[in-house]
């Protein structure tokens, strides 16, 4: 199939492509890009319209029990301070998320064995009996009877990225766990009515074009409502110090790609992308993204969740990173999404 016959397929029938034509996308030269760009931003508008969607993120806890090859919070990473946000700490930065009129709170952590399945509860319940705001998870791997407590409590959605769609080489980054599990806790989140994100680094040394094309195409099969894809940046504290690390345009190719493909899912544009390009926000957003995450991490331990060093930061005041983003959202012509903004596509609630 030609470029533009495939191009054509994207804008139509995007989610029929098949794993070479996927492939095919993400290998498009300079000169077919912003083709790719249209057609992405085009199939954001009609799937999922010209809402932007912010979720304000709490970082809990750096302690990490992994040891992932490419993160700064591995637990091997001696040189990192440690820190742990206490339920005050935690409550007061949700109050500031729902008070600034944000719809989402996302609870994310390395995995703290300290943040248990009972303490989590308790925070959750907490959150939903002092506001009607959706809660996201990203605390790592739990199993079904600890994830069936978490919803009961109220959680609605769950980030756990898969990190890359090729058992191989996750196992070569990841001592403490297989790909197999991961995919296996996706399915266990959908079935318990959790609205489900996954995601992949792109850049990971041992990873090809192929692979990237296997992501987009294990989200599909996944059925996943949110995906975050960002550049691998090396951290020197990390085995993979001297690695390359990922490149923003290849970042853009996959949100870009991600769109036309899962259609109607909810893709951040993420601070990693934004740390390797100031106008990420921008050009995410044109190119296929409709979320950004805003950081309400007390301000005191936000260098310390370190997953690469120099990461990009919007400023302090949760109010004024609000105020700074919607100008900017409304200077594109679109608008800040009101309320929860979740996808549940069609899941059946237990
Ligand atoms: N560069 C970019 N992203 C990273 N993550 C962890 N370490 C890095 C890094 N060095 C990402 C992983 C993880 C998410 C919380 O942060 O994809 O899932
Ligand atoms: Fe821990 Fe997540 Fe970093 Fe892995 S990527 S070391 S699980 S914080």
């Amino acid at each position: 199939m030609s470029t533009s016959e495939i191009l054509r397929k994207s804008r139509n029938d995007g989610e029929s492509l098949d794993l070479g034509e996927i492939e095919a996308l993400l290998s498009l030269d300079d000169s077919s890009l912003p083709e790719l760009w249209g057609v992405a931003d085009e199939v954001r508008s009609r799937e999922v319209g010209d809402d932007i969607w912010l979720r304000g993120l709490v970082e809990m806890s750096n302690y990490c029990a992994s040891n992932c090859n490419y993160c700064g919070l591995r637990r091997d990473n001696s040189k990192l301070t440690r820190y742990r946000l206490d339920p005050e700490e935690i409550l007061a930065a949700v109050d500031a998320i729902a008070g600034s009129g944000i719809g989402t709170v996302v609870l994310q952590s390395g995995e703290d064995p300290y943040w248990n399945t009972i303490r989590m509860r308790g925070i959750i319940e907490e959150i939903k009996a002092r506001h009607d705001i959706a809660v996201t998870l990203s605390l790592g791997f739990r199993d079904r009877r600890d994830l069936e407590v978490l919803r009961a409590a109220g959680a609605d959605r769950y980030l756990l990225r898969h990190e890359i769609a090729n058992a191989e080489t996750y196992t070569h980054h990841h001592p403490d766990s297989s790909l197999r599990d991961r995919v296996a806790m996706l399915r266990i989140l959908g079935e318990l009515g959790f609205e489900v994100g996954t995601g992949n680094l792109v850049g990971l040394p041992g990873g090809s074009v192929r692979d990237l094309a296997r992501d987009v195409d294990l989200a599909r099969s996944l059925g996943v409502d949110m995906y975050g894809v960002g550049p691998f940046i090396p951290h020197p504290d990390t085995p993979l110090r001297g690695a390359r690390g990922g490149n923003a345009l290849m970042t853009y190719k996959m949100i870009a790609v991600l769109r036309i493909v899962l259609r109607d899912v909810h893709l951040p544009v993420t601070t990693a992308l934004m740390t390797l390009d100031a106008r990420a926000r921008e050009r995410a957003w044109s190119r296929g993204a409709n979320v950004f995450m805003p950081n309400a991490t007390p301000l005191a331990y936000r260098s310390l969740y370190e997953l690469y060093r120099n990461r990009r930061s919007l400023g302090d005041a949760l109010e004024e990173i609000k105020e700074c983003i919607e100008c900017e959202v409304e200077s594109m012509g679109r608008r800040l999404g009101r309320g929860h903004g979740g996808t549940m596509k069609g899941r059946m609630l237990p």
